[in-house]
């Protein structure tokens, strides 16, 4: 009788790309009626990073998978799947924005495809990389969160400009037969009657590019800001709740909790409920702002690059965004540390 051994999806390593320019709080301060002050204390947020004119969404995911894959030890030879999330496609169509990553990375002849669940978007490849990979479809799936968020804000509109940035954040999933490296658990879910919290109207089958579309302004995010503030704080708040208590962990014994960089205040209040200590909570709002789909993995390469991320340290990612869509992880970094 033939005897099949498990296998599991593992978080083998992480990189990030970060573009150049940087927007601050000054910045804004002449572009719209707002106050360096008023941002700090709403969002905690100081300063964003932003594309440069002819840099796409493509350029920094392909930048942020350079280094997670030189990090991981593979080589792009065996990648066998590449993944990207992005509210922020290079093209709305087509062709996605995965494969255009995967031509710029040299990696031919490998199944590539987009997902679009806004910042939930890297939490959400995760599950789908979990899935191909303990199918034993794939081997070794590189996803990467990509956004130029840049390109769908309205630098007139102060309760949006103030708080999104681009950038990219990237990780190698790869199968192992040691449980001990493989996922603990991941929960994802949606409900679309929300959808109205937040949205970029045009361009889509809605809207259709028209010249309405641009005198309307439609090509741009629109949020209800403080409801979506609300139903965050208590999403992200139940949802880790239940998947600490499913999997009999206590949020002290969580090294690293790494929730979606939305806004500083939504970050404290549910720390807060799960009565997190400063050093477990992961906090980059203040330098990057929102980056979407890359937030979370820019959060992870963050510690990684500082040190703070050891090898079987426990993570626990948290995050929501437009759909709506929110999603919770807990699993092991299973690659190296930095090395200092
Ligand atoms: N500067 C100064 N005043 C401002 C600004 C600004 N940049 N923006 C809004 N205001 C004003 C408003 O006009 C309002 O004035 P009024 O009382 O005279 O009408 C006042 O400030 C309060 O506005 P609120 O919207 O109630 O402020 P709030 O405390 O909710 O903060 C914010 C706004 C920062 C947008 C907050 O609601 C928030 O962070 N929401 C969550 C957004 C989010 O997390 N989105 C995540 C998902 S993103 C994704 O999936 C792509």
């Amino acid at each position: 009788m033939s005897q099949t051994t498990a296998v599991y999806a593992s978080f083998r390593s992480i990189g990030a790309y970060v573009p150049e320019k940087i927007l601050s709080n000054a910045d804004l301060e002449k572009m719209v009626d707002t106050t360096d002050e008023w941002i700090l204390k709403r969002t905690g947020i100081s300063e964003r990073h932003i594309a440069g004119e002819n840099e796409v969404t493509s350029d920094m995911g392909a930048k942020a998978c350079e280094k997670a894959i030189e990090r991981s030890g593979i080589a792009k030879e065996e990648i066998d799947l590449v993944l990207c999330a992005t509210v922020t496609p290079d093209y709305f169509n087509m062709p996605s924005t995965a494969c255009i990553i995967s031509d710029k990375l040299g990696i031919r002849d490998v199944q590539a495809f987009d997902i679009s669940a806004a910042c939930s978007g890297f939490v959400y490849l995760l599950s789908v990389a979990k899935a191909f990979i303990e199918s034993g479809m794939k081997k070794n799936v590189l996803i990467v969160g990509a956004e130029k968020f840049s390109s769908i804000v309205d630098y007139t509109d102060r309760s949006t400009c103030i708080l999104f940035g681009d950038g990219a954040g990237a990780a190698m999933i790869c199968a192992t037969d040691k449980k001990e490296e493989g996922f603990i658990d991941l929960h994802a879910s949606a409900d679309g009657s929300y959808s109205d919290f937040l949205v970029t109207p045009a361009p889509g089958t809605v809207n259709p590019v028209s010249q309405r579309v641009i005198d309307e302004g439609l090509n741009f995010v629109q949020m209800k800001g403080n409801e979506t503030f609300k139903l965050a704080v208590k999403t992200l708040t139940k949802d880790v709740k239940e998947i600490l208590a499913k999997n009999e962990i206590n949020s002290e014994d969580i090294p690293h909790f790494i929730p979606h960089q939305a806004n500083y205040r939504i970050i404290k209040a549910v720390g807060d409920a799960l009565k997190m200590n400063k050093e477990q909570v992961v906090l980059t709002v203040g330098k990057y702002g929102n980056t979407s789909a890359a937030s979370i993995p820019m959060a992870i390469n963050d510690i990684w690059e500082s040190g703070r991320l050891q090898n079987g340290e426990l993570m626990l990612l948290d995050t929501f965004g437009g759909g709506l869509t929110w999603a919770s992880a807990l699993l092991p970094f299973a690659g190296k540390a930095v090395e200092k």
